[in-house]
């Protein structure tokens, strides 16, 4: 398989902590590329028409698309335990809380890209808050949460939401209010999944 992908891509990073803990990294070969909103790859474009990362080449020479898709078609293709519970309670608070994640990074990349790359003129500092609004109260909600010591597809997407926010937002501080998310996350930063992921 071969993986479009970018280091500092945080919603990359959901599949490839997803590959080392599955232990498909093996099978995967990491072809990188640099994308904006406003900067097409042509070759990922005409692998994926959205032309965003992750986008998976499968074996069968077929792309697949986006990270959600990409990481459930690899819990399908291990022994192991499964990182998408299949069903029960346990697989509606997963993919929630991937969607949570998910949602903080839509918000916080989109932020990203506002800030640092739209002329100073175009920029709109209401939506900016906006956005931020919904980090906020995302992070406010999952302090109430007990991820405990849970590993799946939703507390790999927390994590790796929790790694971007360090990664771009440095001075957002998001520890101060929620100790028990910040020693939650300190415990999961710790996994070597997490380590050999850390964005550049
Ligand atoms: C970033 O550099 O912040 C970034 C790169 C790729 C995808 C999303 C964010």
């Amino acid at each position: 398989m071969k993986l479009h992908y970018n280091p500092a891509s945080p919603y990359v990073r959901k599949v490839r902590v997803v590959a080392l803990e599955t232990g498909l990294m093996g099978d995967i070969e990491l072809a990188e590329v640099s994308v904006t909103p406003t900067g097409p790859d042509a070759k990922l474009c005409s692998d994926n028409p959205i032309g965003k990362i992750p986008t998976l080449i499968r074996d069968e020479g077929d792309a697949l698309y986006d990270s959600r898709v990409i990481c459930e078609y690899l819990d399908g293709l291990h022994n192991g335990a499964r990182l998408f519970p299949e069903n029960g309670e346990a697989r509606w608070t997963a993919v929630r809380r991937q969607a949570l994640a998910d949602g903080i990074l839509d918000a916080a990349v989109g932020t990203r890209y506002e800030t640092f790359l739209r002329p100073q003129a175009l920029r709109w500092p209401d939506w900016v808050d906006g956005q931020m609004g919904k980090v906020r109260r995302s992070l406010d909600a999952l302090e109430r949460e007990s991820l405990a010591d849970t590993l799946d597809i939703g507390t790999i997407s927390v994590a790796c939401a929790l790694g971007y926010l360090d990664f771009r937002y440095p001075d957002e501080g998001w520890r101060d209010a929620r100790p028990k998310l910040a020693a939650w996350y300190e415990s999961f930063a710790a996994r070597p999944s997490m380590i050999e992921t850390s964005p550049e």
